[in-house]
């Protein structure tokens, strides 16, 4: 896979050397390469913003600087490979799993990486009507002073989804915002008794059937009490007698083909 990133930080990205990032890309998993935005620019001084039309505080990224270095750095319009455009930006749809799943199907990703005020809005719209894919992606509900940290992100957890990055793909199928629709178990390691406080019982026992059972049990009820409102939308097919008696005591209840409170 080929990733692509443009900003006026190049080194805010060196973090992509380390762990297993950039393990993926010593092993030739993923060809990771990092531009500076200013290269495109056209001026003595490498100017990059400019004045919000309409006024307001704060300058907007131009355009023409933009555009020139999207040009470059997207595959051509009819090539074989078609990118996907990723602008991070408060003002995008919330990032999920979902997406980073998507993405990691992609041949070619680029994150344009905005600063100050943002990106003017005709470069996602000229991105868009040149045939590429663009998704403008927040990292959540708070505001960053750019785009690099949220490009990180994004490039850690879609990563990590690629063939061979992560030695044992098994870790990836029990974890929290995957397929089970519910975060994750807490999990324990040596020594069984730390500080007075001691491994559950049951995970010390072999029984794994037990031990399933327990995990499912600890997954609801996190989620119960972390996050309502990923069982608010879960799919109650999934759900067996056990996970909807241990649900019932969390006052959950199946209604309509939905789970939710008995207090609502
Ligand atoms: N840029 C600034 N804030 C951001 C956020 N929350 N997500 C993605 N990009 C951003």
């Amino acid at each position: 896979m080929r990733v692509d990133v443009v900003t006026i930080f190049p080194d805010y990205l060196a973090a992509l050397d380390l762990s297993l990032v950039g393990k993926a890309r010593r092993a030739g998993l993923l060809d990771l390469r990092v531009h500076d935005l200013r290269d495109w620019t056209a001026d003595r001084h490498r100017t990059v913003d400019d004045t919000p039309f309409g006024g307001g505080a704060g300058m907007v990224m131009r355009p023409d600087v933009w555009g020139r270095a999207l040009d470059d750095v997207l595959p051509e319009p009819g090539a074989d490979v078609t990118g996907h455009l990723v602008v991070p930006t408060p003002a995008g749809e919330v990032f999920t799993q979902r997406h980073a799943e998507a993405l990691a199907r992609e041949e070619h990703v680029v994150l344009a990486c905005g600063r100050y005020e943002g990106i003017d809005a005709r470069v996602v719209e000229h991105a868009r009507s040149a045939g590429h894919r663009v998704s403008e992606l927040s990292i959540g509900d708070y505001v960053l002073n750019g785009g690099e940290v949220a490009a990180l992100v994004m490039i850690e957890a879609f990563g990590r989804l690629l063939p061979g990055v992560v030695g044992n793909p098994h870790s990836l199928v029990e974890e929290s915002h995957g397929a089970a629709g519910l975060l994750e178990y807490p999990v324990y390691t040596k020594p069984p008794s730390w500080e007075g406080l001691e491994v559950p019982e049951v995970l010390l026992s072999g029984h794994h059937a037990r031990i399933d059972r327990w995990r499912r049990d600890r997954a609801l009820a996190r989620t119960a009490a972390r996050r309502p409102d990923m069982l608010r939308v879960l799919e109650v097919d999934s759900l067996d007698a056990a996970d909807l008696a241990v649900l019932a005591e969390l006052g959950w209840v199946v209604d309509d083909g939905r789970l939710r409170t008995v207090a609502e």
